[in-house]
């Protein structure tokens, strides 16, 4: 399936949208007080709360500090021209739950939406910040710790409640965060807007070769660095096209995805997209080979014999980079189990790369699958950077720095 671009309200430009909703506990009394630093810092805040918060937060002191209305009544906005819960979601470049009580993690994490402030942050595409805030025995509920895990685990951030005295009398971990460390988080999660303009071209996951309608050749590759370099190139605003081999993590619903499933079938779609784009990251790992012969029929037992027949596959990102045009950047990786710099080094000059990343994927939190990636970049002008274990969102980041980088020089020259 291919999905459709989607627009995001900052593409045209102006302040920062966030999304903030706040929930019924105590420490919603320090809102206001996140609302006032959120502006000042330049976002323009848009405010939803449950039925609950409105007992310890008044919507219009909201309203007055935001300068936006609030929205807190799932039915009091139906008759807008849009369907205004998904336009409010769709709006937000960073949402965050303020404080966010048991309840409302416990629904979001079991996927209900029986009210606004859930309903929205259910459709909301952008980075998520939930800042629990509650007693210290429910935050120690292993019910409430597994849901915040799988919150997690599919993408939300999560800021730790700080531990000291609570407004129930006990005394230990649950207190909401300053409103000054929550706005600290906003601002961290809020992509600069540096890639608005950009068609970047990605691609990620691994490669099948099928032998017969049952069994391929393939890799471990799944998808993760290439699809963490897609996302934050489009939070960064970025027109994104990822071309992808079947993936184990969820596609960014802001790219358009463009699944394949052969490396022939790859090399088909990036030669097809290349004209039409600025860049190209290449974190696909390509089957080299493929089976001589695909069969139509499951081949029995005595039918293979002691070897099959490869055939090499084509190199896309070699063809990318004899043929790319002055302006355009293409970004190889490399996944190497011994004398990595030298093989990385032969790679970046014989496909004429502008910049090679480099896994060794033997190490630890290096490579296949791990959710870390170890990387050093390697540049044409033989300097190299190195970095410890990071985040693959994070090496994506610092990926999309140098191609920015090396856009400006090309356009320059
Ligand atoms: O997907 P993950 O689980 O997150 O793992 C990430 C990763 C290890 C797959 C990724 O970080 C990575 O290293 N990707 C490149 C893997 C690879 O194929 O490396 P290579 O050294 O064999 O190829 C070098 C470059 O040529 C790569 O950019 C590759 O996309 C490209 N290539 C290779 C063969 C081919 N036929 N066509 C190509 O374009």
């Amino acid at each position: 399936m291919e999905t459709d671009h989607f627009m995001n309200r900052q593409d045209s430009a102006g302040s920062p949208t966030v999304l903030l909703g706040i929930s019924g506990g105590i420490a919603a009394y320090k809102t206001p007080q996140l609302v006032r630093l959120l502006v000042q810092s330049g976002m323009d805040v848009q405010c939803v709360l449950t039925r609950s918060a409105t007992h310890f937060v008044t919507p219009l002191v909201l309203a007055t500090l935001s300068g936006n209305p609030v929205y807190e009544d799932m039915w009091a906005v139906r008759d807008r021209p849009s369907v205004e819960h998904i336009a409010v979601a769709d709006r937000a470049d960073v949402a965050v739950i303020a404080p966010a009580t048991a309840n409302v993690i416990g629904k979001l994490a079991a996927g209900i939406a029986d009210d606004l402030l859930t309903t929205v942050f259910t459709a909301v595409i952008c980075p998520v910040l939930l800042c629990p805030a509650m007693n210290v025995n429910m935050y120690r509920n292993p019910i409430v710790q597994a849901n915040l895990e799988k919150l997690r685990s599919v993408g939300f951030h999560v800021l730790d409640p700080d531990a000291g005295f609570l407004a129930c009398g006990w005394e230990g971990e649950g207190r909401m965060p300053d409103p000054e460390v929550i706005a600290e988080g906003v601002s961290h999660l809020l992509a600069p807007r540096d890639l608005v303009g950009e068609r970047i071209l990605v691609t990620a996951g691994p490669t099948e070769e099928p032998l017969d309608p049952v069994r391929f050749i393939t890799n471990r590759s799944s998808g993760k660095m290439g699809v963490a370099v897609a996302d934050r190139a489009a939070a960064r605003g970025a027109t994104v096209t990822l071309v992808a081999g079947p993936l184990k993590v969820v596609p960014p619903a802001r790219v358009r995805h463009v699944p394949v499933r052969t490396a022939r079938e790859m090399y088909d779609r990036v030669i097809e997209y290349f004209p039409d784009v600025d860049v190209v990251v290449k974190a696909a790992a390509v089957a080299d080979f493929r089976p001589a012969l695909e069969k139509t029929g499951k081949m029995k037992k005595d039918e293979v014999g002691s070897s099959i027949e490869l055939l090499k596959n084509p190199d896309i990102v070699k063809q990318l980079g004899e043929t790319k045009r002055k302006d355009q950047i293409v970004v190889g990786f490399a996944a190497e189990t011994h004398d990595a710099r030298a093989h990385g080094t032969a790679k970046l000059r014989e496909k004429h790369l502008d910049m090679l990343v480099l896994n060794d994927v033997s190490k630890p939190g290096a490579g296949f699958d791990y959710d870390t990636n170890i990387v050093t970049f390697l540049h044409r002008s033989g300097e190299e950077e190195d970095f410890g274990v990071l985040p693959k969102e994070r090496v994506a980041d610092l990926i999309l720095d140098r191609v920015l980088r090396l856009r400006k020089q090309a356009i320059d020259t």
